[in-house]
C-alpha cells in the first residue's frame, strides 16, 4: 500500500475560477475531499465521481465537525494510504486552522503539502475595484479577526491598528462591527474614515455597502456573513474601480446609490 498524503489546499473565496492549477490538478486525483461550508460546491465536482465527499462545516448553526475529529478523519484517511484533498476556503493559513491542522499532520507523521489559496482578504476588496495599498492613499494593510473584538482580553491592539496601519481588513467582524468601529474612534481614527462592507464577495451574490466608521454599523444592520470589511482612504476608490458591480437599472442604482450602497454585482 502506498502512503497517502494530505492537501490543505486553498479553494479561493466564491469564485470557482480563483483556485489554482495546483488545487485542481489534487482535486481530479483526490479519493477523499474534506471540505468547509464557505467552498463553492462547484469545485467539488472537480474531483472523480467515486471521491469520498466529508462535509467538515466551521460554523455556528450547521451541523459540523469539531476540530479533533477533523484531524482525525484527515490522519486516518492518509493512514489508510489516500490521497486526501482538504478543501479550505480562501487560503488555508489565513484564519482557517489550517495551521492547526497543519501541526496535527506533522504530530502524527503524515506526510502533508500547503497549496495556497486566493484569500477572501486580497480578493474581495480586489473584485469590489479596492486595492488594498496606493501609492497616494495607503502604504500597509492589516488582516485582522473581528471575532475576538468583544471577547474579554482580547488580543487584537486597538491603539496600534488605529494609528499605525493605513488600510484595516477586518475577516469574521459583521456580528461586532459596532465595536470595532467605536474602538478605533476611539484610538483616534478619523470618525469620516471611509469603510466598505462587502458581503458574499466575488460570487453572484457580492454586495458593496459604504459609509464610514462614524455611520457604517448602522447601515450594515442586515447584511448576511460572510463578509469582508475595508476601512481606510483607499476604499473611496471603489466607486470609480467597482469593475465587477454594474447597475440592474439606472433607477435601481440611484436608489441604491442614495442607501449607500453599491449596485448588486452581477459578474
Ligand atoms: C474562517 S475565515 C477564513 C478565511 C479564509 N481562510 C480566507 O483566506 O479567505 C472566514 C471569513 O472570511 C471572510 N470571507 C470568506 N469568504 C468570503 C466572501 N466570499 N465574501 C466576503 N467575506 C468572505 C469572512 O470574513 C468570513 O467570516
Amino acid at each position: 500500500m502506498s502512503a497517502g498524503k494530505v492537501y490543505l489546499v486553498g479553494a479561493g473565496p466564491g469564485d470557482p475560477g480563483l483556485l489554482t492549477i495546483r488545487g485542481v490538478e489534487l482535486l481530479r486525483s483526490a479519493e477523499v475531499v474534506v471540505y468547509d461550508r464557505l467552498v463553492n460546491p462547484a469545485l467539488l465536482e472537480e474531483a472523480p465521481a467515486n471521491a469520498q465527499r466529508i462535509f467538515a462545516g466551521k460554523t455556528a448553526g450547521y451541523h459540523s465537525l469539531p476540530q479533533e475529529e477533523i484531524n482525525t478523519v484527515l490522519i486516518e484517511h492518509a493512514r489508510a494510504g489516500r490521497s486526501v484533498v482538504r478543501l479550505k476556503g480562501g487560503d488555508p493559513f489565513v484564519f482557517g486552522r489550517g495551521g492547526e491542522e497543519a501541526e496535527a499532520l506533522a504530530a502524527a507523521g503524515v506526510a502533508f503539502e500547503v497549496v495556497p489559496g486566493v484569500s477572501s482578504a486580497i480578493a474581495v476588496p480586489a473584485y469590489a475595484g479596492i486595492p488594498l495599498t496606493h501609492r497616494r492613499l495607503s502604504s500597509s494593510f492589516a488582516v485582522i479577526t473581528g471575532h475576538e473584538a468583544c471577547k474579554e482580553g482580547a488580543k487584537i491592539d486597538w491603539s496600534r491598528l488605529a494609528s499605525g496601519i493605513d488600510t484595516i481588513v477586518v475577516l469574521m467582524g459583521l456580528k461586532n462591527l459596532p465595536r470595532i468601529a467605536a474602538e478605533l474612534i476611539a484610538q483616534g481614527r478619523n470618525r469620516q474614515t471611509p469603510v466598505a462592507v462587502i458581503s458574499s464577495g466575488t460570487t453572484a451574490k457580492q454586495r458593496v455597502i459604504t459609509g464610514d466608521l462614524g455611520d457604517i454599523a448602522e447601515k450594515c444592520a442586515t447584511v448576511e456573513p460572510p463578509a469582508v470589511i475595508i476601512i481606510g482612504e483607499v476604499v473611496s476608490l471603489g466607486t470609480e474601480l467597482g469593475w465587477s458591480s454594474l447597475p440592474e437599472t439606472a433607477a435601481e442604482a440611484e436608489s441604491e446609490t442614495r442607501n449607500g450602497k453599491q449596485p448588486a454585482n452581477r459578474p
